[in-house]
């Protein structure tokens, strides 16, 4: 996709998202203004981005996603949808907390929002001050706490144990906690993951992606292998140790409940390094795609994977745009210019 048709694009998300800001298309019922973000969030589009050993890469462009500009807003409308359905949101001075790395934390808290609700995002210190602002414009509450990316496994993750205290502490408080919440996956076992059969017509082979909660590998996986038992459903982790904002590395970081107990949808496991994602990510800015580096990590494993196997058509995501990772990209870029390396 071209640059210009991607500023239209965004152009048109945010005229979406201004008409929810400014409350134009509010009503006063819960479950019609749920209605309304289900139907503005997916239908993000599938493009073909690359032929490899004669096999062909397609990405979804979550970034287009109109809340948080990214593949995070599916799963806080499921998140909340079912809430009212169980009626918790009833109760109108509930506060709803949640741990987020950012993408999360900003849709949790414009959805929130639009619907009349409080809500408290919990991030690591580590979220840069872009991310932070993003959360707190929505009218979040935001704590931090200091923890990196990939809170260790031994340690605290320090995100999650705050907001189980802080709900512990406060019956007001409503924990939904996406690490381990069924809505999670079904919002991309009932959209990501029909929307990626139909647009590649039941051609998709193998899917690869990152994972943070899970939520998007497993649920795009239990749909895919539903329609075909063949697919092949790659994880990606991130290097230990790494610096790619929203993904966990499980042999450092604890493993969420969403893949403890969906680790048979998954055929094969791949780890791609941070120099890997941030100079493919660097090559994806230069092709015109504001991505984040998750989106670098995704393409660059989607490739080794599309050489490794004969005649597998592969399907990636493109989980956001390239705004919170921004400054660290631009340190990145400058260090490898000063230091002259190619
Ligand atoms: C940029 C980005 N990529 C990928 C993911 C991973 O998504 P999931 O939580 O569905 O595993 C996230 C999650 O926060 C994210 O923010």
């Amino acid at each position: 996709m071209r640059f210009e048709c991607w500023l239209v694009n965004v152009f048109v998300q945010t005229k979406k998202l201004a008409q929810i800001q400014s409350g134009k298309l509010a009503t006063n019922s819960i479950s019609e203004k749920i209605s309304f973000l289900r139907s503005i969030v997916g239908n993000t589009p599938l493009i073909e981005i690359d032929k490899t050993n004669g096999n062909a890469i397609f990405t979804k462009l979550e970034y287009y996603n109109p809340l948080s500009h990214s593949v995070k807003d599916r799963p806080a409308v499921y998140m909340f949808e079912n809430a009212i359905k169980k009626r918790i949101i009833e109760i109108k001075d509930s506060i709803f907390i949640e741990a987020s790395s950012g993408n999360f934390g900003i849709a949790y808290g414009l959805a929130g929002r639009f619907l009349g609700l409080k809500t408290i995002i919990v991030i690591p210190s580590v979220v840069g001050k872009t991310t932070y602002d993003r959360i707190k414009k929505t009218g979040a509450m935001v704590e931090k706490t200091p923890d990196g990316y990939c809170p260790r496994r031994n340690e605290r993750d320090g995100a999650i144990v705050k907001v189980k205290d802080l709900w512990l502490q406060n019956p007001k408080m409503e924990y939904l906690n996406q690490y381990n919440n069924p809505n999670n996956i079904r919002a991309h076992y009932e959209t990501t993951g029909p929307e990626i059969w139909n647009q590649t017509n039941g051609k998709v082979e193998a899917v690869v992606l990152g994972a943070g909660t899970g939520g998007s590998i497993i649920g795009i996986s239990k749909y895919l292998k539903q329609m075909n038992p063949k697919i092949k459903c790659v994880a990606v982790q991130p290097q230990e140790n790494h610096h790619v904002q929203g993904l966990r590395n499980y042999n450092e970081s604890l493993e969420p409940e969403i893949i403890q107990k969906n680790r048979k949808l998954i055929d094969e496991w791949i780890e791609v390094s941070d120099k890997e994602a941030f100079r493919t990510t660097e090559y994806l800015w230069r092709k015109g795609f504001f991505v984040g580096t998750s989106s670098g990590l995704n393409y660059i494993a989607s490739k080794m994977i599309a050489r490794k196997y004969k005649n597998l058509n592969v399907v990636t995501l493109f989980p956001d745009l390239g705004l919170n990772s921004f400054k660290l990209m631009q340190e990145q870029i400058i260090n490898r210019i000063k230091v002259n390396y190619n």
